[in-house]
């Protein structure tokens, strides 16, 4: 008998301060015209000084936790995905591990960008079918507000902060939580998105936003289809389609060309803005707590990030 991997838990938390976009034009010129007509955003969630990637982590996790129903000290496995650790080291998931108390298990961190938590779902997947852990908690947490260059008007309107996380299970049912994973990078794209190192200099977002558009609208196109072709699926099979939250353009073209309507497609850009490795998970969790995903729907998540990173995961709550 296989193992799987179900998603049996959800959580996310946001920052209290929201930031619209015309509190950003009354700083620096821009307008909320040009910010919602070419990204879909309206608002952002920027974490205050007592919020970090660890606290939001574990506030996330927590929520997801409690909505599986089961205590942390259950849990083999934390895996973090962030690009705006507290710390350069310890990982922030290990600092998440001691929050919750647990006395047992392993954590770490991965880095893919905007792509990670479908990374880090991929990774801890293949721990659960290993067999090496039963329960693993995901979660993707970012503060990119602490490296956006607040001058920037090319990238400082796109992105906010925030954490989601999942439980993953291991169970035998058959057809029943990730069916497939597929991850893909190409790093000689890695100067169109990048942070500069901590070691080198002060952390800095640098993008050339529409090269990455044009990479992002052919690669998850790519990878969507990738993971049709490997289950034996038509877009219109899917009940759900959670993307990574960048931009409601390439969103809507990804669910064009799914053939899906965008009532199914979860879509929390306009409020969120783009919280990278976070986007995934707090959209997953607003569509499970809201009704929207139910029991036994097939979602496809896709993501497209620095490195260039780029992956999707196919699944059946
Ligand atoms: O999550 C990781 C992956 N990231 C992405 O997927 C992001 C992909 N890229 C994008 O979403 C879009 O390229 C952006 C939203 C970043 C930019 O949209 P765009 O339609 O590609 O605009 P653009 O960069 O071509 O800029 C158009 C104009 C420029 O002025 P000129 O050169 O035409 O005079 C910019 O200077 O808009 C100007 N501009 C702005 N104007 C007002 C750039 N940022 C702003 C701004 N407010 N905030």
């Amino acid at each position: 008998m296989s193992l799987r991997a179900r998603l049996t838990g959800f959580g996310s938390y946001l920052p209290k301060q929201v930031v619209t976009n015309a509190d950003l034009a009354e700083r620096i010129e821009t307008s909320d015209e040009w910010i919602r007509t070419r990204t879909g955003i309206a608002q952002r969630h920027i974490a205050g000084e007592d919020e970090t990637a660890v606290s939001m982590a574990v506030n996330s996790a927590r929520a997801a936790l409690a909505y599986a129903g089961i205590d942390a000290q259950e849990i083999g496995a934390v895996i973090v995905a962030t690009a705006t650790p507290d710390q350069c080291f310890p990982a922030t998931a290990v600092r998440v591990q001691a929050e919750l108390g647990m006395a047992a298990g392993f954590a770490f961190d991965l880095t893919a960008a905007c792509s990670g938590f479908v990374y880090a779902l991929a990774t801890a997947e293949a721990f659960i079918r290993s067999g090496q852990v039963k329960k693993a908690l995901v979660i993707g947490t970012e503060v990119y507000s602490r490296i956006v260059d607040w001058e920037d008007r090319t990238t400082c309107v796109l992105f906010g902060d925030g954490a989601g996380a999942v439980v993953l299970e291991a169970t035998e049912e058959e057809g029943l939580g990730i069916l497939s994973t597929h991850l893909h990078s190409d790093g000689s794209h890695g100067d169109i998105l990048y942070v500069d190192g901590p070691a080198t200099a002060k952390p800095v977002l640098h993008m050339q936003g529409r090269e990455v558009f044009r990479h992002a609208v052919a690669k998850l196109s790519s990878v969507v289809d990738e993971a049709l072709a490997a289950n034996g699926l038509q877009g219109q099979d899917i009940a759900w389609l959670v993307p990574h939250q960048a931009n409601l353009r390439i969103i809507e073209g990804m669910a064009k060309k799914l053939a899906l309507p965008l009532d199914r497609v979860v879509v929390t850009v306009d409020r969120h803005a783009n919280t990278s490795a976070a986007s995934i998970p707090l959209a997953l969790d607003e569509a499970v707590r809201d009704g929207r995903i139910k029991p036994g729907d097939l979602v496809l998540l896709e993501a497209l990030g620095g490195g260039l990173t780029w992956g999707s995961a196919l699944l059946r709550l």
